[in-house]
């Protein structure tokens, strides 16, 4: 305890959330904290005609999410908001009417760009979100975070000082943000 799933709102190969994503688990302080990717990428696009006959991609989804204690989001902003890849994995989790993976969900998001200002709108569009899914979305801190390939060693780890400072302090806020959830709801 506590197992955290991330969702990476990115499907491509050379994402840079991807990267930054896998490189979370190691700055995480607490060594009883583990970490799982919960993949999107083979998802069909959400119709609701299929509410009653769920793909199994979709159910492997919802059954990630409602088996782990917290979710992390890392994603990208694509055009001023959250890919449409990131959209279809949230509204197959919310669905059947009445059966909302994220509900009550202890989450953290934050987003990766190349540019120094990237994300903020896209993770103000995705906290909406979770707000309607009646997930308990962690407030601070808000992570943008600028990446530059050469903070990132050959292995994946973080090996440039200050990426290193935001990225702990983003993945132990959220242990223990999920953490205190458990503890609420024990
Ligand atoms: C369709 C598209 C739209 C984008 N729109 C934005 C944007 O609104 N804001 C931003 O900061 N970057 C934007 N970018 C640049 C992304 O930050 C950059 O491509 C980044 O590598 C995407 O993350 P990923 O590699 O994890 O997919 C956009 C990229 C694409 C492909």
């Amino acid at each position: 305890m506590p197992r955290i799933g991330i969702i990476v709102g990115s499907i491509a190969s050379g994402s840079i959330n991807r990267v930054v994503a896998n490189a979370l688990p190691a700055l995480a302080t607490d060594p009883d904290a583990q970490f799982e990717i919960i993949e999107i990428k083979d998802l069909p696009l959400y119709n609701y005609e299929l509410d009653a006959s769920y793909p199994e991609s979709a159910v492997e989804l919802k059954n990630a999410i409602e088996s782990v204690d917290g979710v992390i989001i890392v994603t990208p902003e694509y055009s001023r908001s959250i890919p449409g890849v990131l959209k279809n994995a949230l509204d197959w989790s919310s669905r059947p009417w009445g059966q909302n993976s994220f509900n009550g969900k202890p989450v953290a998001i934050m987003g990766a760009s190349i540019g120094t200002t990237g994300t903020a709108a896209a993770q103000q569009h995705l906290r909406a979100i979770l707000g309607h899914f009646n997930a308990a979305t962690l407030g601070q801190p808000e992570t943008f975070f600028h990446f530059r390939p050469e903070a990132f060693a050959a292995d994946g780890s973080v090996q440039d000082e200050t990426s290193q400072a935001i990225l702990a302090n983003f993945v132990n806020a959220t242990v223990d943000h999920v953490k205190r959830h458990a503890l609420v709801n024990a």
